[in-house]
């Protein structure tokens, strides 16, 4: 294991009825602004929670903060809430609100275009956030990640900034979810489990199990979720493992990966392809083209999460890529490239811009856009 700090300042408020815990989170005195997306929030009551809490408080709304946050959305909340002195946040919605907000902290105590914030990678100088979720996914409501993207050039990048001072997660309020968001958000959190798992083997024992338990739940839970995506037992389970899947808690001490979703966000930039869509067509892929360093650990993989014990480690390894393909299609997702229209021109300009950015991902620093290159052509 690796040596590391960590320290995840998140205040997690979980449960049925718990928006009316928000008056006590948010200072009364403070200048408050809340984000919202396009309007899922008025339909499923949401909304209508939020102001019942805040009863008597005044505040700003900024609407329409879109999936995939664009810059040029979120320079125009910048300037609203620069000029209502806003010094606090609340992001109602999924992972794009939240993420979007994020920039908006930043945004607002920074003087210079916010895009440069998101090119310069990090900056900690922000107001303070909070969130109430409503999709689970991304782990952006107990992380310090935000991704933007920029609709002018196609591009889209990680930022990262401050963690939410609390966050509140009503399992109820995903009831609402359209099944293809909840495919999508059981993709995601199952690749973001696998990127900080999948990787060299033998680093940590608590680690592997830890992720190797959240993997099984989500396998466990997503065909029942499918039957009846209101139980709430199932709800809590699903929100509790996107949550613990990116906060940092199954990350301790060992390498990451991340290749699969680098690559993902390039299809999301350039087709527009929802983010978890794009990880069940990337990851198989990625896992086929580097099986010669992943061996190891996609036969324990497969052997702990799938209950393969058959064949050589070889035969175990493809087996475990074969079964995380199948369960992606079980979503109803699709894994190839055709399947969602994408071109061959796309793969060459992914490659194009990795060389131009000569960026190196993976837990070997080993992925180029060569590489990436041959991570797409295996996913066809
Ligand atoms: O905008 P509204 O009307 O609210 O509708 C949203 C949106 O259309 C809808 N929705 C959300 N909650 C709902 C609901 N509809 C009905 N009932 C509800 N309860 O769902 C649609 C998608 O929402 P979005 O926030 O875009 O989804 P998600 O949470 O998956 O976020 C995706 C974004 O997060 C980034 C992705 O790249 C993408 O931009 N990520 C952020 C990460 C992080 N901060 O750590 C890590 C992830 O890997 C990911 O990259
Ligand atoms: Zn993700």
């Amino acid at each position: 294991m690796n040596n590391f700090i960590f320290q995840n300042p998140t205040r997690l408020i979980f449960g049925r009825g718990m928006i009316s815990e928000l008056p006590k989170q948010i200072p009364a005195d403070c200048r408050l602004m809340i984000t919202f997306g396009g309007g899922s929030v008025k339909k499923n009551g949401v909304y209508d929670q939020i102001t019942k809490a805040l009863e008597g408080r005044d505040y700003v709304e900024f609407w329409g903060i879109e999936p995939n946050p664009r810059i040029e959305t979120l320079r125009k909340a910048i300037e609203l809430g620069k000029k209502e002195g806003v010094n606090f946040l609340l992001a109602v919605g999924g992972g794009s609100v939240v993420d979007g907000t994020k920039l908006i902290s930043a945004g607002l105590l920074y003087d210079g275009d916010p895009w440069e914030l998101v090119l310069s990678g990090r900056n900690t100088n922000t107001v303070p956030l909070g969130a109430v979720l409503t999709l689970p996914a991304t782990g952006s409501e107990m992380n310090s990640g935000a991704v933007i993207s920029r609709e002018e050039t196609k591009e889209k990048f990680a930022f990262y900034s401050n963690y939410p001072r609390f966050s509140i997660l009503d399992p109820t309020v995903t009831y609402s979810l359209p099944p293809f968001q909840i495919a999508c958000g059981i993709a995601d959190t199952f690749v973001h489990v696998m990127e900080q798992y999948m990787t060299t083997p033998g680093q940590s024992r608590i680690m592997d199990r830890w992720s190797e338990g959240i993997l099984q739940t989500l396998i466990d839970i997503a065909p029942r979720i499918q039957e009846n995506k209101e139980d709430y037992d199932l709800m809590c389970d699903f929100m509790l493992s996107a949550t613990m899947g990116l906060n940092g808690f199954v990350a301790l001490g060992v390498t990451q990966d991340w290749a699969t979703h680098m690559i993902g966000h390039e299809l999301t930039a350039i087709h527009g392809l929802t983010h978890g869509a794009t990880l069940a067509i990337v990851h198989p892929g990625l896992m086929r083209t580097m099986i010669e360093q992943k061996e190891a650990k996609l036969a324990q993989y497969g052997q702990r999460v799938w209950g393969i014990n058959e064949g050589s480690t070889r035969q175990r390894a493809l087996k475990a890529i074969d079964r995380t393909e199948e369960f992606f299609r079980s979503l109803g997702l699709a894994t190839r490239l055709e399947e969602a229209n994408i071109p061959d021109e796309t793969i060459y300009e992914i490659e194009r811009r990795f060389n131009h950015r000569n960026v190196k991902f993976g837990e070997m620093q080993n992925i180029t856009g060569t590489v990436a290159r041959e991570i797409l052509i295996n996913c066809k």
